[in-house]
């Protein structure tokens, strides 16, 4: 097996070839120089090649058969690893094969020898009908991450309230994601004692679906399903950016919002996330540290190109009597404050108690705060079908 390349790229289609047939060599060679393709590996065996053909980042998989039949075994050993249409490949007269492809979860089938723009052209055409069909699945859930530079800002207090708040309040599906890979707690925060993690969603074997993920995920007493942090923090390098690019395109199809918890750093996976963030809540506080390093992470996201319009700060325990007021912190940040939540005792009681506040205690002034937060940021557009109730239009949370 080889793999020559596996770097993603937007203008090319990303295609790994399996199998074998006569004319593969030279068609392969070809596919390799060609500059609208390219070629991330090529094992004869489907098995062997079954890292590279997982994770849901291909376009296009060309499988060359040596059978003059179906091969029904050989499409269900690529169908473990990935969902991306398949273009067959085989040699000479099969018409016995091509009559039973009409039915089969094959794109397309070409006998070889074809020219190679003939191959290009059906990989593109397949990769075209792929993505048509990923997009009609739904795929529109929105992300909303919850970030702060320093620790201890309120980061996984609000998150774990605003997900709690959107799944009980606003009967939205929604899924609680733990980045915070090291030392992620909000499943202590919940209460829930999750049996599995995003680390062993991560190393388990096939193609992330929507009902893998399901199988990961640990629902809360308020409909929120979580996907808690690792429980080693050693394991939290297992989430590249390419697993968690996959995972939250999964989670955009099963669920109506995803909120991200986060750690206090501009790691891969958090740039991962970044890109695929409809909401990012920016936690400041009112301490100078807190706000130095919030100016900093703007400049950060401006550097990355991060729009500015999908930025939303939040400054946590904005009525602390601490000698600084909201213009000052908008000054410095040279931005404004988008929601304010209030220090209150309800916080750290119901983080001890493991039950969010805008359960335990619905009507503290952080738990209204809260749900005014919640139902501003969630668009009706949002709303699915499967919505017991929805925010903004006019219903009560
Ligand atoms: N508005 C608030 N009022 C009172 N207490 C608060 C408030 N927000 C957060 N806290 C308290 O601060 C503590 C830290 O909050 P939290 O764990 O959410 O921070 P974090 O940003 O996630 O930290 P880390 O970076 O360590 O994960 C919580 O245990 C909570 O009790
Ligand atoms: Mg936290």
């Amino acid at each position: 097996m080889t793999v020559e390349s596996q770097a993603p790229s937007r203008e090319k289609s990303r295609v790994f070839i399996t199998g074998g047939c006569e004319g593969l060599n030279e068609l392969s060679e070809a596919l390799a120089r060609h500059g609208e393709i390219e070629l991330v590996g090529q094992s004869d065996s489907v098995r062997e090649g079954g890292g590279p053909l997982s994770g849901g980042h291909l376009q296009v998989v060309l499988h060359a058969t040596r059978s003059s039949v179906l091969p029904v075994d050989e499409l269900a050993a690529i169908r473990e690893y990935t969902r991306a249409p398949i273009v067959l490949l085989a040699s000479g007269e099969s018409s016995a094969l091509l009559e039973d492809a009409l039915d089969a979860d094959v794109a397309d089938v070409l006998l070889l020898p074809q020219l190679t723009e003939n191959v290009v052209f059906a990989v593109r055409k397949a990769g075209h009908a792929g993505r048509r069909q990923s997009k009609g699945r739904g795929g529109d859930g929105r992300v909303i991450t919850v970030f702060s530079p320093k620790g201890g800002t309120g980061k996984t207090v609000t998150a774990t309230n605003l997900a709690t708040s959107f799944a009980k309040h606003a009967g939205k599906r929604t899924l609680l994601l733990d980045l915070d890979l090291q030392f992620g707690d909000a499943a202590i925060m919940l209460g829930i004692e999750p049996e599995k993690t995003i680390q062993d969603l991560v190393v388990a074997p096939g193609e992330l679906d929507p009902e893998k993920l399901a199988g990961y995920t640990t629902r809360h007493s308020s409909g929120l399903d979580v996907l808690p942090a690792p429980i080693r923090p050693e394991d939290a390098e297992l989430v590249t950016e390419q697993k968690l690019a996959r995972l939250l395109e999964v989670a955009k199809e099963s669920y109506d919002v995803i909120v991200v918890d986060t750690s206090p750093f501009f790691h891969g996976p958090m740039l991962a996330t970044l890109d695929r963030t409809d909401d990012l809540l920016l936690v400041c506080g009112l301490d100078v540290p807190t706000i130095k390093n919030v100016r900093l992470s703007l400049q950060t996201l401006q550097l990355l190109s991060f729009p500015n319009e999908r930025i939303r700060v939040i400054l946590n325990r904005a009525n602390s009597n601490v000698g600084m007021k909201r213009g000052e912190v908008e000054a410095a940040l040279e931005a404004k404050i988008r929601f304010e939540l209030p220090s209150d005792r309800a916080v750290p009681l119901a983080v001890n108690r493991s039950n969010p506040a805008v359960l335990s205690d619905p009507k503290a002034d952080f738990s209204r705060a809260l749900r005014e937060m919640a139902k501003t940021l969630l668009p009706a557009q949002v709303s699915k079908n499967g919505g017991k109730r929805k925010f903004g239009r006019g219903s009560k949370s």
